[in-house]
């Protein structure tokens, strides 16, 4: 598998800068605040998502450089991402993020709440600093989005007769809002036409999805080692992502199971195998490959340029995770 930092050539420099200024960007006077927000930051995640808008920023100035305002929307959206994985892991009960222990284990609920809330305001300051009402309005709308992501999920648990829609709808407010805005915000940075913006509006949105989906598989196929984070917990708690609802089509029994959320004592076990022998796993993988050629495309507005060609080999990186 190509290395992420091969993938991100074109902005290994920006990315650097972007990691030092991260950790003096989220200065707290409380300590304890402080280590909270900076926990994660310390442990640094793929960071696809400051990527994407360094790469955007830079494949629409192709004559000019990147200026520190398309730097300082790079930070603000992996401080939103990195506050939405920190409420996520509290709803969640997760112990386990980017290979150390979440926010919540080490510093309990309370301390998780406030350092998510801590960051969001933060990025907010910052969002605001930046002076563009409609890089604010995108990017004030993710954070909306992040809580209903949350809240569609947490009605719908063990509910089997979750759409695949719905799903889809979930995973955008979650996850495809933040690259979606994001990447057009980078855009209207650059002055682009409203055309072009809206062009890497979609770029982002169907990279996020085929990410989700990517994610949701790979919490069925992928260890808690490789991925940083624990592995087949999506199902146990009710979660019905992708292979989920497609096995649902093959296998009756699978909804018997979800319906009494696995009360007797194999019926997890049971559960994945039937989610296995099904076509669940091949499907979803499909259906991902058919968001990122969906965001391919819309990268045909670009110039040519290394960062537009990153920007097609990081949607083609997204698949490769899986294999
Ligand atoms: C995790 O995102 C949350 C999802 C949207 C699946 P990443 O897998 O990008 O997390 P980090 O930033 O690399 O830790
Ligand atoms: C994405 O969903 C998390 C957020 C966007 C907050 P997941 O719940 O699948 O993320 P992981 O698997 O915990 O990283
Ligand atoms: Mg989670
Ligand atoms: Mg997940």
């Amino acid at each position: 598998m190509t290395s992420v930092t091969a993938l991100f050539s074109p902005v290994e420099d920006d990315l650097r800068v972007l990691n030092q200024n991260l950790r003096e960007l989220v200065g707290a006077r409380h300590p304890i605040l402080f280590a909270a927000a900076d926990h994660l930051f310390q442990a640094g995640g793929k960071q696809l998502r400051p990527a994407i808008v360094l790469l955007v920023s830079r494949a629409t100035m192709p004559d000019r450089d990147i200026t520190s305002r398309h730097r300082r929307l790079a930070e603000i959206t992996e401080m939103i991402h990195t506050a939405s994985l920190v409420h996520d892991d509290v709803l969640d009960e997760s112990e386990l993020r980017r290979g150390i222990p979440t926010v919540h284990s080490s510093f309990g609920n309370r301390v998780a709440v406030l350092a998510g809330d801590f960051l969001f305001a933060k990025s907010s300051w910052y969002l605001a600093n930046l002076n563009d009402l409609e890089v604010v309005k995108l990017l004030s709308q993710v954070i909306v989005d992040l809580a209903e992501g949350e809240i569609q999920q947490g009605l719908s648990r063990f509910d089997a007769d979750l759409s695949l829609e719905a799903y889809l709808e979930k995973s955008y407010y979650k996850t495809a809002s933040l690259i979606a805005n994001s990447s057009k915000a980078a855009a209207v940075l650059s002055g682009v036409s409203p055309e072009m913006a809206n062009h890497l509006y979609y770029y982002g949105r169907d990279v996020g999805l085929a990410f989700q989906i990517v994610d949701d598989i790979l919490d069925f196929t992928g260890t808690t080692e490789t991925l940083g984070k624990p592995a087949a917990s999506d199902l146990r708690s009710g979660n019905l992502t992708a292979p989920v609802l497609y096995a649902l089509e093959e296998q009756p029994l699978l909804e018997t199971l979800i319906a009494r959320e696995f009360a007797e004592p194999d019926d997890l076990d049971r559960a994945l195998a039937l989610i296995e022998e099904s076509n669940g796993i091949e499907r979803s993988r499909t259906l991902a490959a058919e968001h990122t050629r969906l965001a391919i495309e819309h990268l045909e507005c670009l110039p040519a340029s290394e960062s537009r060609q990153a920007l097609t080999n990081l949607a083609d990186y997204i698949l490769r995770r899986l294999y």
